[in-house]
């Protein structure tokens, strides 16, 4: 049961190291920096996808689930790679893609290619109703959930981008294929798998209209075309497939619900080992708000003996420092909470360059790639901006990630922000990270009285303190473990320490 407390890295692979000198990030790349992330003192890299694939959603739109994108690299790269990881005791998740395939997947192409065709029945086509498309459903990425088969006149489903049809979970032959996919890595030795879109496979059978809700909301609690009670069958036979294999095979659900109980429904003894906790990203830098964020969880996954997991970053999101006001003060606050992060019970997901305290990289419009952008017309700016290759020397415009032009521009200030400036530098935010991640406290979590904005509590014998927004408070006495800033003069605000006090 590793992934109980582990510490997983998520890897953008694009935007993490690169390898033949293309400008985008590869395999090989990844290989040649492991031992950076041993170093780190990680537990487990969860690769994003690194399948062929057109990109149309960079990756998350797969057009053969069990091969590597040439310009990633090989399968016997991939393998060389597990291999490495392996022998440096981390373990390595990637990612499977079953809610929809690309356009370009052969599946589809039969699909489109002749409407008798059975491949047809592995998506979800419909006829229009009065002339438009068969219900109001929307896209993620925005307009209609439905496009046009011109040829058939006939309409698909498509949650996201219409370069990425939905496949009909309802169709026995589509869990029959995902069923090989995860044995295709399994058999090759992954240790497990983050489920995207985990709360989406199957659709809401009657179609029924949904209430969007406006502002719109980041999580899919109103979505009532999916988190449907059939994925819960399904996932026990992942499960059990997964327990088939030696070596505690896991996964990982990007279930994106804020209702903390009906992400509890997903892992459940015998389904998903863990699922991401997104609601502590979407807090602001609040102490109520963060407490009530861990209390819910607490509460949910203790009622089904769940592991609670913690994420402040990922590659869907505005980086963590510029979501808590940028600049200066963002840093100094996102400095805090990775104490807070790393000190809770529970597992911890971090997404590359969040140990170097990166922020948001403001992309000029011209150089934009993410579709959420030109799907949205502009009006939405995509995430570009936290998928910015990752320095890791000091001098541009590649700054060690690549030789080449990197396919996103990456500021000047990463020289000062890199892997090797900060190295060593006792004040930086890699080296908080790395000190922190050796040495995270254990023990039974317990709530300690404290002012107002300010969050206390132990873990062993371990006090942990964040102060958000309080006045400047005195430390208890004990051994200073770690502060995410001086605290000569106590623990000013926007500052977090660890004490061992017993
Ligand atoms: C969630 C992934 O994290 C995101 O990047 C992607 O666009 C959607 N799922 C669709 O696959």
């Amino acid at each position: 049961m590793w992934w109980r407390d582990a510490v997983f890295y998520e890897i953008y692979v694009r935007s993490f190291a690169d390898g033949d000198g293309d400008g985008l990030g590869d395999l090989p790349g990844i290989r040649s920096r492991l031992g950076y992330l041993r170093d780190l003192g990680v537990d487990a890299v969860w690769l994003t996808p690194f399948y062929p694939s057109p990109d149309a959603d960079h990756g998350y739109d797969v057009a053969d689930h069990t091969d590597v994108d040439p310009r990633f690299g090989t399968l016997a790269d991939f393998d060389a790679l597990l291999a490495d990881a392996h022998a440096l005791g981390l373990r390595v998740l990637v990612d499977v893609v079953p809610n929809h395939t690309s356009e370009e997947h052969r599946w589809f192409r039969n699909a489109l290619s002749d409407p008798e065709h059975p491949d047809r029945r592995r998506y979800l086509f419909r006829p229009g109703r009065d002339g438009g498309p068969p219900n109001g459903w929307t896209s993620a990425f925005g307009g209609s959930a439905w496009q046009l088969d011109g040829r058939s006149g006939e309409y698909y489903l498509h949650l996201f981008a219409r370069e990425q049809p939905d496949l009909d979970w309802h169709n026995e032959t589509v869990q029959r294929d995902f069923e090989e996919v995860l044995r295709f890595w399994l058999d090759r030795g992954v240790d497990g798998f983050r489920i995207d879109v985990a709360q989406g496979l199957f659709k809401d059978q009657s179609f029924a209209e949904m209430e969007e809700p406006d502002p719109p909301t980041w999580h899919a609690d109103w979505v009532t075309a999916v988190n449907q009670p059939e994925l819960h069958p399904l996932y026990r036979r992942w499960r059990r497939l997964a327990d088939g294999y030696e070596g505690d095979r896991s996964f990982v659900g990007e279930v994106v619900l804020e209702n903390q109980e009906r992400v509890a429904d997903y892992v459940r003894p015998d389904e998903l080992q863990l699922a991401f906790n997104l609601a502590l990203l979407w807090d602001d830098w609040d102490a109520a708000a963060m407490r009530a964020t861990i209390d819910r969880t607490h509460t949910a996954m203790s009622a089904v003996g769940a592991v609670p997991t913690w994420v402040l970053e990922n590659h869907d999101v505005p980086r963590v420092a510029t979501r808590y006001g940028g600049g200066a003060d963002g840093r100094r606050r996102a400095r805090a909470a990775a104490l807070l992060l790393l000190a809770l019970p529970g597992s911890v997901f971090l997404y590359q360059g969040q140990e170097l305290g990166l922020e948001e990289v403001d992309i000029p419009d011209g150089l934009r790639q993410d579709p959420l952008f030109f799907h949205s017309g502009g009006a939405r700016k995509g995430r570009d901006g936290c998928r910015v290759p990752i320095p890791w020397t000091t001098t541009g415009p590649g700054f060690g990630f690549t030789a080449a032009e990197p396919w996103l521009p990456m500021p000047d200030e990463f020289g000062r922000r890199s892997v090797d400036a900060q190295t060593e530098d006792p004040a930086s935010s890699l080296e908080l990270y790395r000190f922190a991640l050796a040495h995270r406290p254990a023990g039974a979590f317990e709530w300690l009285d404290g002012p107002g904005g300010i969050l206390v509590f132990r873990r062993g014998d371990v006090v942990c303190l964040v102060n958000v927004d309080a006045p400047g408070l005195e430390l208890p006495s004990g051994e200073l473990l770690v502060a995410s800033e001086s605290v000569a003069d106590g623990l000013a605000p926007a500052t977090a320490a660890w004490v061992r006090t017993r």
